[in-house]
């Protein structure tokens, strides 16, 4: 497995193969994303990860800082999967700080994260964009935990032409269904337990959501339920799985 920190040197590396297969992420590598990385393998004969913890996309700073680091242990794992390439720029090497211009803007009205996390959805455009720019995959693999960055991301590939095809690779959960990421695995003990609740929540709501005329009205229901269980509801929406809008009366598909 080559590791590479330059832009330059990646570059050099990726002019060279016939196609690859892209797994962006910010490392503290888990079960989700070894599913990614299989998945990747299985599509193209060069498989590149990125590690990088973009700090444009944290709302806070100390949220940033808090995010686990890994990286020696992130790097094993990958070895042992025997990707290509592993590429960990510094913040310096991805221009960050760099603000000059204002494109990628989102444009959307969908709201759902985008309203609750200003400016996230823009710092994960900046930076997988840049990510792409640089080492020209002809496969993005992205996981649909995120399904909102996921749609975002597959627009943004269409709107500008790059010649990628994005793969949505299913979510690995827990017995109890509580999603496997690295926010998930920073829990307590009685947070995970609580999780519990969130999941059967969204189970109902899917077993419930036959009619579209009921739609609000399940949504109040749900919110109440979890509100009485002690949680504190940003937002509990159903929306379609192909616009992230209401579903309109002809659409089946409900995320
Ligand atoms: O999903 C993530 O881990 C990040 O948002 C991504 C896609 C690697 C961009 O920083």
């Amino acid at each position: 497995m080559k590791v590479f920190k330059k832009k330059k040197s990646i570059q050099i590396f990726s002019a060279k193969q016939k196609s690859i297969a892209f797994v962006p992420t910010m490392g503290n590598l888990h079960s989700g994303h070894i599913k990614l990385i299989q998945a990747a393998k299985k599509k193209c004969s060069c498989v590149v990860v990125s590690i990088f913890i973009n700090p444009t996309q944290f709302n806070e700073k100390s949220d940033f800082e808090k995010y686990p680091k890994t990286l020696t242990q992130d790097l094993k794992l990958l070895k042992k999967l025997r990707i290509d390439a592993v590429f960990i720029p510094d913040e310096i090497e991805m221009h960050t700080d760099k603000n000059d211009f204002k494109l990628n803007m989102l444009n959307t009205d969908h709201g759902l994260c985008d309203s609750y996390r200003p400016g996230h959805f823009e710092g994960v455009i900046l930076i997988v964009s840049r990510l792409c720019n640089i080492i020209r995959p002809n496969y993005l693999f992205l996981g649909k935990k995120d399904y909102q960055q996921l749609f975002i991301l597959k627009k943004l590939i269409k709107f500008y032409c790059y010649p990628i095809k994005v793969i949505g690779i299913q979510t690995i959960r827990e017995k109890s269904g509580l999603a496997i990421s690295s926010r998930n695995n920073q829990l307590s003990n009685l947070n995970r337990l609580e999780s519990i609740i969130l999941y059967k929540t969204l189970q109902n709501i899917k077993k419930t959501c036959k009619s579209l005329n009921k739609i609000e009205k399940i949504e109040n229901e749900f919110t109440e339920n979890l509100k009485k269980n002690g949680w504190i509801v940003d937002y509990l929406t159903i929306r379609s799985q192909l616009s992230l809008l209401k579903p309109t009366r002809s659409e089946k598909k409900l995320v």
